[in-house]
């Protein structure tokens, strides 16, 4: 592994903060960022994680109307809802804020201008869906009807949610309004601002076609065919509605303003700025963006599949249209390692269909590590994955406490106990502890490059994989039993198994953070392995707003097989996790 250390933008999508989030979407966007980041992070990379809800819309207007307060107010209660859920499970942003800042409304218009300026923009007078019982124009999720391509039959106004294709809502086939209902929907007139991905489509299509080797085939596939299928035309990014950004424009009323996914995606810039005026380093973000400060950043997205095509079409063509300008230039994607569905109950996670399991709610019920275990076995990475609390109780019992939590229990237990608390020194290693220290050392290598790759769900695999052979070792070895008869072979052993369970405990990390950081602190080290997350709110011209931070130091540089110190002072250990039967599955199964 390469020892020079480069600087890696995690972008995690901006959830909408319309409502809990389910388990399918921590599994498919919000999980996997944080197990990468945190590697990077131990490996003594620069991360930079950002993301923040997502609080402009049709999602956000619908939900207020059906909760009957204003728009502000489901933001600032999902918005905070969505922290605590990252605080609970562990998600280490560095910076995780919203878009209804002073900053992200700078930033945004800040590009549309320079679109504008650029002709990437223009004007047009268009035809669009009219809702005359509403008296309304309908936008996106204002609007639903057949899909142009696929034919599903409940496809909103911008996507279909079943084959992940972008239109325009007049497109729509049967549209009827979601308001009222409505099907005798009527077309007027309305002038609005186009992104012109036409003049796009050429350069996407070349970008696209080399040096993509390292993407998932599913995103390839999809954005490969979505450019050559179907001719990119220009996009409206501008709404007959009254909340979002306002059209940087003279004369534009505000009663329009910028459609949600222009200013979304341009959240990981405007985050990565805010996160850089925070630590007092206000040009630290050129560091991941700029391209003459640094072509070599990585910038990763992760995301779900229906977010693909934002990903690999809209926002590089975004970033190339404002690179065809005065610099500085933008640094376009790395990789969008996007992952499928997963499903419950047969059918996709549907919050309109009630069909959902609460993000939140699930986390106070359940230990943080056996979400992110049973999300990490059965991650949805190359095809839909269908989840059972069946499954989610064998997991976190067969596979979590069996081979993992058991092996660190017995061996931290007995260590505890017959050595009067002290890591025991070994005699000479035989060839067997050799050979098997020396396959869990090998880890760093093999799963580092599995967690390098964004392959999580190998990766975890690997380290169970690594964790049973302790298991079979110690059965193998019986140092219970020979503790009395032969201490020194047993002393031996005891340590190379504590030995092993240090390296793993750091293998496990970037998926297991909290109880690797119980096993890290038992093991008698002082330092934390990770850093420390923390709330702050802050306060610009649109008034305050809740942020999550992380402070990394002094965790960082950790991926190594260290020597275990012998004599080092243990700590009492506890159960690492909580066996789950039926009575306790909160009624779930
Ligand atoms: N809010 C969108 C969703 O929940 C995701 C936005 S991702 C971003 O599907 F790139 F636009 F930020
Ligand atoms: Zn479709």
């Amino acid at each position: 592994m390469s020892t020079t250390r480069k600087q890696i933008l995690v972008g995690v999508a901006w959830p909408y903060c319309n409502g809990e989030k389910h388990i399918g979407q921590i599994a498919g966007a919000y999980l996997p960022p944080d197990i990468f980041a945190r590697f990077q992070r131990m490996r003594g990379q620069d991360v930079l994680m950002v993301s923040g809800s997502d609080t402009h819309g049709t999602p956000i207007v619908l939900k207020a109307d059906a909760e009957g307060i204003p728009p502000e107010a489901v933001v600032e209660k999902y918005h905070g809802l969505f922290v605590e859920g990252c605080l609970a499970m562990g998600l280490t942003f560095d910076l995780y804020s919203h878009t209804d800042t002073q900053n992200h409304w700078d930033v945004t218009q800040m590009m549309f201008k320079r679109h504008l300026e650029a002709g990437y923009i223009y004007r047009e007078s268009q035809p669009q869906l009219f809702d005359p019982m509403a008296n309304r124009f309908l936008a996106d999720r204002y609007v639903e009807g057949t899909c142009p391509v696929c034919g599903y039959a409940e496809a909103r106004g911008d996507q279909c949610d079943n084959c992940g294709s972008l239109f325009d809502a007049l497109e729509l086939k049967n549209p009827r309004s979601k308001i009222t209902g409505n099907t005798n929907l009527e077309v007027r007139e309305t002038e609005h601002f186009f992104l012109d991905l036409g003049r796009l489509n050429e350069p996407l299509l070349e970008w696209i076609g080399e040096g993509k080797e390292h993407w998932r085939p599913n995103v390839l596939n999809f954005t490969r065919g979505q450019l050559q299928l179907r001719e990119l035309h220009g996009r409206a990014i501008t709404r007959d509605i009254d909340w979002g950004i306002y059209i940087p424009v003279e004369g534009v009323p505000q009663t329009k303003r910028i459609y949600v996914w222009y200013d979304a995606v341009i959240g990981y810039l405007s985050a990565a700025i805010e996160w850089a005026m925070l630590t007092g380093e206000p040009d630290a973000w050129r560091n991941w963006w700029d391209a003459e400060v640094n072509p070599h950043a990585l910038l990763y997205y992760f995301i779900g599949k229906d977010n693909i095509p934002f990903h690999t079409i809209i926002w590089p063509g975004m970033l190339m249209g404002y690179n065809d300008g005065p610099k500085p230039h933008l640094n376009l994607p790395y990789d969008v390692p996007s992952n499928e569905y997963l499903n419950w109950g047969g059918g996709k996670f549907s919050t309109s269909r009630g069909n959902v399991i609460g993000w939140n709610t699930v986390l106070s019920q359940f230990q943080p590590d056996a979400w992110r275990y049973v999300l990490t076995a059965v991650a949805p990475e190359t095809s839909d994955v269908e989840f059972t609390w069946q499954d989610f109780m064998d997991r976190v019992n067969n596979e979590l406490l069996a081979n993992w939590g058991n092996l660190v229990n017995r061996t931290l237990g007995f260590a505890y106990k017959r050595y009067a608390g002290v890591i025991p020194t070994p005699g000479p290693l035989d060839d067997g502890a050799q050979a098997l220290l020396a396959e869990i050392q090998a880890g760093f290598e093999g799963v580092g490059a599995l967690y390098n790759a964004v392959k999580l769900k190998a990766a975890c695999l690997e380290v169970r994989r690594l964790s049973q052979r302790v298991n079979q070792y110690l059965n193998d070895q019986e140092p219970w039993k020979r503790i009395n008869s032969d201490p020194a072979g047993a002393a031996t052993a005891v340590y190379v198994a504590l030995q092993a369970i240090d390296w793993l405990s750091l293998l496990w990390a970037p998926i297991l953070p909290f109880s690797s950081e119980a096993v890290h602190h038992y093991l008698g080290y002082d330092q934390p392995l990770f850093g420390r997350q923390y709330t702050e709110t802050v306060e610009d011209a649109r008034g305050k707003h809740l942020v999550l931070r992380y402070d990394h130091s002094p965790a960082t540089g950790r991926w190594q097989a260290q020597p275990l110190p012998a004599g080092q002072a243990l700590r009492e250990p506890k159960a690492l996790f909580t066996k789950l039967e039926p009575a306790t599955m909160h009624g779930w199964l």
